[in-house]
């Protein structure tokens, strides 16, 4: 798939993150932007570097009735990316507080899923495109200190392997973006090594284009993933050891 001429819906594009998508797609040649935040206005700023191709609109993906209007009025779109998220750096046994880890689940699982359903249609009618879903190594390992924001992300891992399954038959490509830790407000309390938000998305539109499924940007992503290929269960161990120290 091409990224460029693209028609692009970003979730969540006001973060760390979603900002450099918007960048990113500019300066891959997308032809529309949609920007979604829960408050457009957050926006501004980078709307007027580009207000003929970045269109804000309100979108708050825990919300049915958001969704579905989203759904029903940008029907030109082909390349979802589902970079909305949210994470309250929790244990489960010391701090766990079940409100943060509903929140987790309906933004991070619940909130995807939502979108990747209300907009699979739309793609099918566009010729297939692409669903981005802005995942995490740790979807795939827990890391203790952060372990209900992981569990919420595993979730949301296994709906994109069951998404891609089932979306093949209309031609959708669905990628999931698997990174470390990525410098931005999310991450502030945690140590380095952080991979640059730029460094994601280059990632990320890249695999879209070469119509790879599974991506895993920056150095520290593509180590741990190696080591769980090698032996999940040492991974488990040293991420417990962190616990303990
Ligand atoms: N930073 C990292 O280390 C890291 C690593 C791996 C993966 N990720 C993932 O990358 C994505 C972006 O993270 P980030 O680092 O850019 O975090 P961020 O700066 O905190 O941005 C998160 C974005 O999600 C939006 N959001 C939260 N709840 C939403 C909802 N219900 N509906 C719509 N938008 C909502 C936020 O909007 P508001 O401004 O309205 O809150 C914000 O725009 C997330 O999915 C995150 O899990 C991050």
């Amino acid at each position: 798939m091409q990224v460029q001429g693209a028609i692009a819906l970003v979730t969540g594009a006001n973060g760390g993150i979603g900002q450099y998508y918007i960048q990113g797609l500019q300066a891959a040649g997308a032809s529309r932007i949609y920007a979604g935040a829960r408050n457009p206005d957050s926006l501004k700023d980078i709307v007027a570097t580009d207000p003929d191709r970045i269109i804000p609109i309100p979108l708050d993906i825990t919300d049915e009735a958001s969704v579905e209007t989203a759904a029903k009025t940008y029907l030109d779109v082909n390349l979802l990316i589902n970079n909305a998220g949210v994470g309250f750096n929790q244990r489960l046994v010391a701090d766990i507080n079940f409100d943060k880890v509903r929140s987790e689940i309906e933004v991070n699982y619940l909130g995807t899923l939502r979108m990747c359903l209300a907009f699979a249609p739309i793609l099918r009618a566009n010729g297939g495109g692409a669903i981005v879903n802005m995942l995490t190594i740790l979807a795939k390992i827990n890391f203790p200190l952060n372990a209900s924001y992981c569990a919420s992300k595993a979730a949301a891992l296994l709906a994109t392997q069951g998404l891609r399954a089932e979306l093949a038959s209309q031609k959708t490509l669905v990628v999931g973006v698997m990174p470390g830790t990525v410098d931005t407000g999310m991450s502030k309390d945690f140590p380095p090594p952080k991979v640059v938000p730029e460094e994601v998305v280059r990632a990320a539109l890249q695999a879209v284009i070469d119509e790879v499924e599974d991506v895993y940007p920056g150095e520290q992503a593509q180590e741990m993933q190696a080591q769980l290929l090698q032996n999940p269960k040492a991974v488990e161990k040293w991420m417990a050891g962190i616990l303990a120290s």
